[in-house]
């Protein structure tokens, strides 16, 4: 190796070798992607979700020959947004001949539409009354015209699919559009937000009801995630030691957790050195300082109620309606319990059974330093 570098990422999705244990999971999406089912793949942000799609994204080209389309949602407030991301995604990942065909359609569309680098985003510049709802129109047929230059059929993955709830009618407008192509696409809707997910496709009235098999992104396994850092830290010349175990502990199946943990770990220990344990409290230490400020934002945006419903999750190990607890704190069980409901539906809280957790191992962590740091203490709480 020329350089050596830190093989731990975990700013950004990773590549398709990289991903730990999603087999099961890739082969169901890339198997119902053929069959033309629709799936909604939902999963706490971090999880690996964009990492896996990428995955089922490149396998259904190699392998089914499908046209593989990532569109990502994140952030969209209008209509002008959406067929903007639906445009570059189209511009990013068509190829060759297709490419060459669907550019020729879009430029007779008068739209402004174009895969080249002066799309409908420099139209909406020049022209800002442009109504950008026909050009969105457009790109969401996109997969019939794609269809015929015969290719098997298109994936199209939908990544941060929640936020489609910012504007107004844009379920509707997309079930429009994709209950007609059944035959010709195949659409995965990926989302982070429990509670805004339910409300697109498990609510009656809502125009996305029942057109999606729920799936869901479930934590790793520890065995999984000790295996693949000594893995990585062979691979870069040094050993992991005895680190495995308590970085596994630790990460509690998260899988960003783990690679920020390994990322830290690794970076304490020289080229050909072996990771102990004081490798390791120090590199848990460093990767809690820097989610410090990202942990403290995050709690102020809680309201009170959530703040003591976390507090009592994390005092009880996770039975949060004790009665000695809840009156330590001065939080009524009914609070408590709707405190909770709202921690679910933005996916801070998870809970399996009646038993609840913070979906963030470290988090927690960060939490249950809170008591000692400042005048929290309510009672023995
Ligand atoms: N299966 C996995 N194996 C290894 N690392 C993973 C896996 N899934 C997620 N990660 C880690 O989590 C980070 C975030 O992954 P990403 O795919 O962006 O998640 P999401 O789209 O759910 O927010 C990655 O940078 C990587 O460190
Ligand atoms: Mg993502």
């Amino acid at each position: 190796m020329l350089t050596d570098a830190n093989p731990f990422i975990y700013s950004h999705p990773i590549a398709p070798d990289d991903v730990i244990d999603r087999d099961a999971e890739t082969e169901q999406l890339l198997a119902s992607a053929v069959g033309g089912h629709f799936v909604r793949l939902y999963a706490p942000r971090k999880y690996g979700k964009t990492s896996l799609l990428r995955r089922v994204l490149r396998d259904a080209e190699r392998r089914e020959r499908m046209i593989p389309i990532l569109v990502d949602l994140y952030g969209v407030l209008s209509v002008a947004d959406v067929a903007i991301r639906f445009e570059r995604a189209y511009a990013r990942q068509l190829k060759g001949k297709t490419r060459a065909r669907i550019e020729e359609f879009l430029q007779t569309t008068g739209l402004g539409l174009s895969l080249g680098a002066l799309g409908i985003s420099a139209r909406l510049q020049v022209e800002p009354r442009t109504d950008p709802l026909p050009a969105l129109h457009a790109l969401l047929d996109l997969p019939l015209r794609l269809e015929e230059g015969g290719a098997f059929r298109a994936l199209v993955v939908l990544d941060e699919f929640q936020d489609i709830t910012r504007v107004e009618g844009m379920d509707a407008l997309l079930r429009s559009h994709i209950q007609f192509q059944g035959e010709v696409a195949s659409f995965v809707f990926a989302g982070s937000e429990p509670g805004l997910m339910r409300e697109l496709f498990e609510v009656r009235e809502r125009p996305l009801y029942g057109q999606a098999v729920p799936m869901r992104l479930g934590r790793l396994g520890d065995a999984d995630i000790a295996a693949y850092v000594a893995d990585r830290f062979r691979e870069s010349g040094r050993s992991v030691g005895e680190a495995a175990n308590p970085l596994a502990a630790a990460a509690k199946g998260h899988p960003q957790r783990a690679m920020l943990l390994a990322h830290r770990l690794w970076q304490e220990v020289p080229a050909g050195g072996t990771a102990d344990l004081g490798h390791w409290s120090r590199a848990h230490a460093a990767a809690l300082a820097e989610l410090a400020a990202e942990f403290d934002a995050g709690w102020r945006h809680l309201s009170t109620n959530e703040q003591k419903a976390i507090r009592s999750l994390a005092a009880t190990g996770g039975s949060p309606f004790q009665t000695r607890v809840l009156e330590g704190l001065g939080l009524a069980k009914s609070s408590a319990r709707s405190a909770l409901v709202a921690l679910q539906a933005s996916a801070i809280v998870e809970r399996d059974g009646d038993r609840y957790a913070l979906t963030d191992p470290l988090f927690c962590e960060w939490i249950a330093g809170l008591r000692g740091a400042g005048g929290l203490g309510e009672g023995d709480v």
